[in-house]
């Protein structure tokens, strides 16, 4: 099974469910390949706001920028090699991810994270020391292909190793090392921004190799999952490692569990064309609109381009960088709204109220800039009005990060039965980096044609996201994984597509 997924099962057969420090030190160290992401997503978008980079690589869009005289402010960076130094990462960490998968199946987790964290730095080592274009492309190519590896092993890792009552708690580790790399970057980019000399944006992407090393030099002392080990016949192993992380001898039915579910998932031989069986059915359309819906709130427009979108707005170098770092660290501490409390008020609920939340504050974003840039894009905004531009923006970017950002990862991975769960996780991946890649290739240009009604884009998916969520979401809050079947089951619209007694129940129960 490609990625060989196998987490945690239920927590309703009394696992030991206690954190011990072992566990809380390799997920710490685990979750920081989400830095690497994060920190990607962030160095971007403040690297191509600086005139010294722009003058340099991208002459054009630069000469554009200060001397069109009659600015039509929203098409000033509309350029297409600049979207694609932004997006190729995306591209490069889609296909990555699919060879991630079989790479994380056949030699493990760790592999996996290891060497996304090797090529990163090579990646990182490149684009530092970037003499044109082409150095750019192949060094965000490298970075990509360690993010494809780190996406697809890292949630992996922690729902395995995670005792199954802190499972959400601990996925969600890795969203908060994406936003923490984020922020940093965003801090990186305003301080290498006042390098005298002009050679700051080199420093921010060679730093990236910092993450690179935590993430490098942290696998290679990472244990393995017991999954992993039983998937590769180091049963004995995976035994004591079991031990060893739960803190307790009494592992006897968590390990009997891992050994089952590795048996199921060994029936299954092609779980590509069985996840597009009839019964699947739920968990493939939650598979691909899950993550493409994360991308269509049009997040990433503010984390890739928040600078170039400030300045668009008339903000300075400056305050284009600063404003970047508040949005940066809204992100980062409303994250800690969704760890505390999604297995209390439960995923549909944070989805949903997250969801007007956004639908609103996306559309004052596209008034306010609409009132004073018209459709011909010029006009001079205030210090106030301007301030009152990023409140909104930090409205609807905390609205996000307790809702899809951390959701759009936690769902997915706790809603697929295991026969097919590796697959599908691979798909949950590959078209979050699809989307990332479209959104952020299509915004300069549609901030170009569709001005400010490009927020009213975005708040028309997300009134659509929300009515999804609504209607066809089933709460999977507290519920064990293994018995994540029932929530369809009892679904209004779902229940139709679910067999009452599956071929791998049978199995099952054949087996004894
Ligand atoms: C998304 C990223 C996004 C980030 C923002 C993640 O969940 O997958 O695309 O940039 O959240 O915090």
């Amino acid at each position: 099974m490609a990625g060989g997924a196998v987490m945690a099962p239920g927590a309703s057969k009394g696992y030991p469910g206690k954190m011990t420090l072992y566990v809380f030190v390799t997920c710490l160290v685990a979750s920081s390949g989400g830095l690497i992401f994060g920190y990607d997503i962030g160095i971007s978008g403040g690297i191509t706001s600086m005139d010294t980079f722009l003058q340099k690589f991208f002459p054009k869009v630069y000469y554009k920028e200060k001397h069109t005289l009659s600015r039509n402010q929203y098409c000033e960076f509309d350029s297409q090699l600049l979207t694609t130094f932004t997006s190729s990462l995306y591209l490069a960490a889609l296909v990555a991810s699919f060879f991630a998968s079989a790479v994380t199946r056949a030699f493990g987790r760790r592999i996996s994270m290891l060497g996304g964290g090797i090529i990163f730095l090579g990646g990182a080592a490149i684009n530092g020391g970037a003499k044109d274009v082409a150095m750019l492309i192949i060094g965000r190519i490298l970075l990509g292909i360690g993010v494809g590896f780190a996406s697809q092993s890292v949630p992996l890792y922690l729902s395995e190793m995670a005792p199954a009552k802190l499972r959400g708690m601990l996925n969600i580790a890795f969203q908060l090392m994406i936003t923490i790399g984020i922020f940093i970057a965003n801090v990186v980019n305003y301080a290498t921004n006042k390098i005298e000399g002009g050679w700051g944006w080199r420093l921010g992407l060679g730093l990236a190799a910092v993450p690179a090393i935590i993430i490098t030099v942290g696998s290679l002392f990472l244990p393995d999952t017991p999954n992993s080990l039983i998937e590769r016949g180091h049963n004995e192993q995976a035994m004591s490692m079991l031990r060893k992380i739960r803190g307790t001898d009494d592992i006897k039915a968590e390990y009997d569990d891992l050994v089952v579910a590795s048996e199921d998932s060994q029936l299954v031989k092609h779980p590509w064309s069985t996840l597009l069986q009839r019964k699947y059915r739920p968990q493939l359309c939650m598979s691909l609109l899950i993550p493409t819906f994360q991308q269509l709130t049009g997040i990433n427009v503010v984390m890739f381009y928040a600078p170039v979108l400030f300045k668009t707005l008339g903000f300075g170098d400056d305050a284009s960088l600063m404003s970047a770092v508040i949005t940066g660290l809204v992100n980062v501490v409303a994250t800690f709204v969704s760890i505390i409390t999604v297995d209390k008020v439960g995923r549909r609920a944070l989805f949903l109220q997250g969801g007007v939340q956004m639908v609103i504050s996306q559309i004052l974003v596209g008034t306010l800039i609409g009132i004073k840039f018209g459709a011909n894009g010029q006009g001079e905004i205030t210090k106030t009005y301007a301030v009152l531009v990023v409140v909104c923006i930090c409205v609807f970017v905390t609205a996000f990060a307790w809702s899809w950002g951390p959701l759009g990862w936690l769902v997915p991975s706790e809603i697929f039965p295991l026969e097919i769960r590796s697959a599908a996780q691979s798909i949950n991946v590959s078209v979050n980096m699809l989307f990332t890649f479209v959104v952020a290739q299509i915004f300069l240009p549609l901030l170009c044609h569709l001005r400010f009604g490009l927020f009213y884009f975005f708040a028309a998916w997300e009134v659509a996201m929300t009515i999804f969520i609504a209607l066809f979401l089933p709460e999977t809050k507290n519920m064990p994984i293994e018995e994540m079947a029932l929530v369809w089951k009892e679904h209004w619209f779902w229940s139709r597509f679910v067999n009452d007694d599956t071929d791998m129940e049978a199995a099952r129960r054949n087996r004894g």
